[in-house]
C-alpha cells in the first residue's frame, strides 16, 4: 500500500493564513510591517534559490523583507559589521544569515556570525541563548526546519505523545533541535548519526523516523518499521544520471524532470519506502515550504516580542 503523502505546501499555507491577522494587527499598532533582514554572502546557487523563496513568501505574507548582499570576497569583519547594523535597525525585527558562508571565511565564521545576531532578532533560533531556552522548553525562537517538522506532524494528525521517534542526524540546525522538540512533544527519542552501529535496526524501531543526513536515497525500506511516519529532511542536488536511473524508471515524471533540468533535488529516503511507511513527507514538497513558513512566523513572534505585543 502506498503511504499517505504529507503535504508541506498545504500546511505551510495554513501556517501563513493563521499569521495574517497578527501581521495586520502589528502593522496597525506599530505603523509598519514586521521586518526581516536576510544576509547572503556570495552566490551559492542553492542559497540563491532558498533566499529568493524566502523573500517572495515574506512579501506575500505582508512582511517587509530586505536582502543584504555581500560579495564572495567579503571579510568576516565586514559581515559582522553588517549584522551589527541590522541588530541596531529599528525596522528589522528578524535577522537571518544564510548558510553556508563562503569557504574562504575562517572555519569558525558561521558560529561567530550566529553568535553576533541579537538573540531577540535570531529568527534562525541558532543563538546559544535561544538554544539554551529550547533545552529548557521555553524558547519562542526555534530553528525553522525542526519546528516545521513538528507543525507538519501536528497539523497532519500524526500522534507524537508516547511514540518512539528516531532522528538520524545530529547537526545544530536540524538533528539536535529536532530531538529536543520531539521530546517536548512527549515522544521517546533516539538520536542516530554516522557513527551509529546498526543504524537500520535502530531506525526500524521508530514509529516516527526523521532523516536529516544529506545522503540521497540512503534510507531504504530496511530502515523503516511497517506503518511508520517518515519525514525526509535531506536535500541533495544530484547531477549524476546513473544515480537518477537507479531510482526512477526511464520515462517516469522524476526522470523526465531530471532530463529537462540536468539535476534533481533528492531526499534521504529511497522511493521504495513509500510502500512500507503509512505516511511520508516527500522531497520536494514536504518540509521545505514549512521551513520558510516557520521563518516568517519567527519574524512575527520576534516583532511582537520587541514591541511588547506578546505576553
Ligand atoms: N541554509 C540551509 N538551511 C538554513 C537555515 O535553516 N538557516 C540558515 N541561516 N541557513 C540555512
Amino acid at each position: 500500500m502506498a503511504a499517505r503523502l504529507l503535504d508541506g505546501v498545504e500546511v505551510a499555507d495554513a501556517v501563513r493564513r493563521d499569521m495574517a491577522p497578527r501581521v495586520t494587527r502589528f502593522a496597525a499598532q506599530v505603523g509598519r510591517p514586521p521586518g526581516l533582514g536576510i544576509v547572503l554572502v556570495g552566490q551559492h546557487p542553492a542559497s540563491e534559490l532558498y533566499v529568493r523563496s524566502k523573500l517572495k513568501s515574506a512579501g506575500e505574507t505582508g512582511l517587509r523583507a530586505d536582502l543584504e548582499r555581500l560579495p564572495e570576497t567579503a571579510s568576516l569583519a565586514e559581515l559582522l559589521a553588517l549584522v551589527e547594523r541590522l541588530n541596531a535597525s529599528d525596522v528589522h525585527d528578524g535577522i537571518l544569515v544564510q548558510s553556508p558562508l563562503p569557504a574562504s571565511m575562517p572555519s569558525d565564521a558561521e558560529r561567530r556570525v550566529f553568535d553576533a545576531v541579537s538573540p531577540e532578532k535570531d529568527v534562525d533560533g541558532l543563538h546559544p541563548v535561544n538554544v539554551g531556552k529550547l533545552v529548557q522548553h521555553r524558547a519562542d525562537l526555534v530553528a525553522c526546519t525542526p519546528s516545521g517538522v513538528v507543525e507538519l506532524l501536528r497539523r497532519s494528525g500524526v500522534p507524537i505523545v508516547g511514540r518512539h521517534a528516531v532522528v538520524i542526524g545530529r547537526s545544530d540546525i536540524v538533528g539536535k533541535p529536532m530531538a529536543l522538540l520531539l521530546l517536548h512533544e512527549h515522544a521517546t527519542v533516539t538520536v542516530c548519526h554516522s557513527k551509529t552501529t546498526d543504524l537500520a535496526r535502530i531506525a526500524r524501531e521508530g514509529d516516527i523516523l526523521v532523516t536529516a543526513l544529506g545522503r540521497p536515497a540512503f534510507v531504504t525500506p530496511a530502515f523503516v518499521k511497517p506503518g511508520a511516519t517518515v519525514i525526509d529532511v535531506g536535500t541533495t542536488h544530484v547531477t549524476d544520471r546513473a544515480v537518477i536511473e537507479g531510482l526512477f524508471p526511464v520515462g517516469s515524471k522524476r526522470f523526465e524532470a531530471f532530463l529537462r533540468r540536468g539535476s534533481l533535488v533528492l531526499g534521504d529516503v529511497h522511493p521504495a519506502v513509500a510502500e512500507v511507511a503509512s505516511a511520508l513527507s516527500p522531497v520536494p514538497g514536504g518540509v521545505g515550504p514549512l521551513t520558510i513558513a516557520m521563518l516568517l512566523r519567527n519574524t512575527v513572534v520576534a516583532a511582537e516580542r520587541r514591541r511588547g505585543l506578546l505576553p
